[in-house]
C-alpha cells in the first residue's frame, strides 16, 4: 500500500533521513522504532508532504506521491496524527471531530461516522459538548486519533500516541489501536514504548531506525532472535 524508496530529505542543510526504504502493506500495523531525534516524525512528515523528500520515492497504492502538498495527500486517503496532539482549545469534541470530516467528499454521513468512531472512543461521546482544551491528556490524545479517523483514511500514520501519558491510558490506547488494526486499518506507528507497540499484533512488523537509517527491520519472530542488536538501537532493554 506504502513504499519509500531510497528517500533522503532534509531540513536546509541538515540531511536527516538516508536512502530510507520501508513498506507497508494493506491490514498490516509497521512500528517505527528508534531512539529521540533518529527522524521518525521526519518520516512520517515526509510521506504526508509536510516536509519533501529531496530525492527518493513515496509510492501510495501505486502512485507516486512525493512533493504533494498535504492537504492532496489526506485526499489521497492518508492521515497523520501527529506527535503534538493539535486539538483546538476553543472549539468542542464534536466541532473537533467535525475537522476531521471536512476534507472528505460531501456524500458521507457525518452522523454514521461519528458512532464508528464512538465505537471506539465511547470517551469523547460523553465529553461531545466539552471543549477541548479541558480534557486530560490521555482524552486529548484519543480526540486527535478519532478525528484522524473521521476521514475514514487508507492509511493511519500514528506518532508517539502514548508519549506522557500515564500507563493505564496507554494501555488503552494500544487497545484502541489494536482493534483498529483488526477491524482492517493500515497503520504506521511510531512508538517509544516498543515493548507495548510489540505486543500489538502477533504478525506486525518494525523498522528500527538509528541516525535516520534503517539499521534492522523484520518481523517480531526475525527480530527476537537479535534482540541485543535491538536493544542497542533502541538504548532500551525490551
Ligand atoms: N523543523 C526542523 N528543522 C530543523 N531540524 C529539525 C526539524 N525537525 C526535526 N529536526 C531535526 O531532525 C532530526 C530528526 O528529528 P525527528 O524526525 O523529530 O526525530 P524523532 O521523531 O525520531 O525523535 C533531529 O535531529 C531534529 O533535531
Ligand atoms: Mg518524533
Amino acid at each position: 500500500m506504502l513504499e519509500l524508496r531510497g528517500v533522503n530529505t532534509f531540513y536546509g542543510y541538515s540531511h536527516i533521513l538516508h536512502d530510507l526504504s520501508i513498506r507497508v502493506k494493506e491490514g498490516e500495523i509497521v512500528v517505527l522504532l528508534g531512539r529521540n531525534g533518529v527522524g521518525k516524525s521526519t518520516t512520517m512528515k515526509t510521506i504526508m508532504g509536510i516536509q519533501a523528500p529531496r530525492s527518493g520515492e513515496v509510492i501510495f497504492r501505486g502512485e507516486p506521491i512525493a512533493g504533494l502538498p498535504p492537504h492532496k495527500v489526506a485526499r489521497k486517503g492518508i492521515s497523520l496524527i501527529p506527535e503534538d496532539r493539535r486539538v483546538i482549545p476553543n472549539l468542542t469534541v464534536y466541532e473537533n471531530l467535525k475537522l476531521g470530516f471536512l476534507i472528505r467528499e460531501k456524500d458521507r454521513d457525518l452522523e454514521a461516522m461519528l458512532e464508528t468512531v464512538f465505537g471506539y472512543f465511547p470517551r469523547l461521546k460523553e465529553r461531545l459538548r466539552q471543549e477541548g482544551g479541558k480534557l486530560s491528556g490521555g482524552e486529548q490524545q484519543m480526540l486527535t486519533i478519532a478525528r484522524g479517523l473521521m476521514a475514514k483514511p487508507k492509511l493511519m500514520l500514528i506518532d508517539e500516541p502514548s508519549e506522557g501519558l500515564a500507563p493505564k491510558i496507554v494501555h488503552e490506547i494500544m487497545e484502541i489501536i489494536k482493534r483498529l488494526q483488526q477491524d482492517g486499518a493500515t497503520i504506521l506507528l511510531v512508538e517509544q514504548h516498543a515493548e507495548a507497540a510489540m505486543r500489538l499484533s502477533t504478525n506486525l512488523r518494525a523498522y528500527i531506525m538509528e541516525k535516520g537509517e534503517i539499521r534492522l527491520h523484520g518481523t517480531l519472530q526475525e527480530l527476537s532472535t537479535r534482540m541485543d542488536e535491538v536493544e542497542r538501537c533502541l538504548g532500551a532493554k525490551i
